[in-house]
């Protein structure tokens, strides 16, 4: 299969304002890529954009929240706007919980719910007519290795990474007839900001993951991925173990996991 071309494409990054997001965004336009950044967080976006002024691509920024319905039709209106087409979405922005089931609301599930799973999936249906009109058009999706294998203590955010790999495991295949193309990348813990931004967790509540990747070499796999059109990746060695215990001791797995809840 040719291999992607990433200078001059067109590419939307959400959650560009940190962690994963924010080297995907440099390190695309590092390679010639034209760059649309979202997040919440606009001195962020500034920083970067800044940051960028001197590469070979092109960054504009967006703020907005995600969740929202208009900022997600601000998006694509945008990207409307500069381009009238898209090459790649990248649906990376996300927020984890961490605690027990029985001891949180029904709030913190659906909020986990409209960031993790909502928000990208309803974003790509809007996206798919500009991405119809793309060069080799794909869709990365930013998951998780708690997308292959749920831990406890993060039940919503594994429900929500196990809604988004199912809905594009079936999208992926719906796609295949306008070509546009469906990725997963699955990382394992990141040195982001991702435990400074959990939904409704209690201070004294700890992440128990072990090992950690930089969010720099995250990116590079990402970009990796999209350019050998890698249809499933998932991250680090440990990440990979996890899932290929789950699936062939799955009882000891949950006993191990017992452990550290
Ligand atoms: N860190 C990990 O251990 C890890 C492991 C596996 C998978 N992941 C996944 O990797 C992706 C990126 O996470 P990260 O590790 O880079 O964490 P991060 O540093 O916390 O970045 C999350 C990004 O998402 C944006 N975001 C969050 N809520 C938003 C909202 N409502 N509207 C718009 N933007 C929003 C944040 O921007 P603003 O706050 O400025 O809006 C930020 O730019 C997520 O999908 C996460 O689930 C992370």
């Amino acid at each position: 299969m040719a291999r992607r071309n990433l200078k001059d494409a067109r590419i939307i990054v959400t959650g560009a304002s940190s962690g994963i997001g924010r080297a995907l965004a440099i390190q695309l336009c590092q390679r010639g890529s034209h760059v649309l950044a979202t997040a919440r967080r606009i001195e962020r976006l500034h920083a970067l954009q800044d940051l960028c002024k001197s590469m070979p691509g092109k960054i504009t920024i967006l703020e907005g929240d995600l969740t929202n319905i208009p900022h997600r039709q601000q998006i694509v209106d945008q990207a409307t706007s500069q381009w009238n087409a898209l090459d790649v979405l990248i649906n990376n922005a996300g927020a984890g919980a961490i605690g027990r089931f029985d001891g949180a609301s029904s709030d913190r599930l659906r909020r986990v719910m409209e960031i993790d799973f909502f928000a990208p999936v309803e974003l790509t249906r809007l996206c798919l007519p500009l991405l119809e009109r793309g060069r080799k058009p794909a869709i990365l999706n930013i998951g998780s290795v708690l997308s292959h294998r749920a831990v406890p203590n993060k039940s919503e955010y594994c429900a929500a990474k196990f809604a988004m790999r199912g809905w594009a495991e079936s999208l992926r295949v719906e796609l295949a007839a306008p070509r546009i193309e469906v990725l997963m990348l699955s990382p394992s813990t990141t040195r982001s900001e991702f435990l400074d931004a959990l939904v409704d967790t209690k201070a004294e509540e700890k992440s128990t993951s072990v090992g950690s990747m930089l969010p720099e070499r995250v990116a590079q796999l990402a970009i990796s991925a999209l350019v050998r059109s890698k249809r499933e990746m998932i991250l680090s060695l440990g990440g990979k173990s996890l899932v290929w215990a789950g699936r062939l001791f799955p009882r000891l797995t949950d006993r191990i996991l017992g452990r550290f809840a």
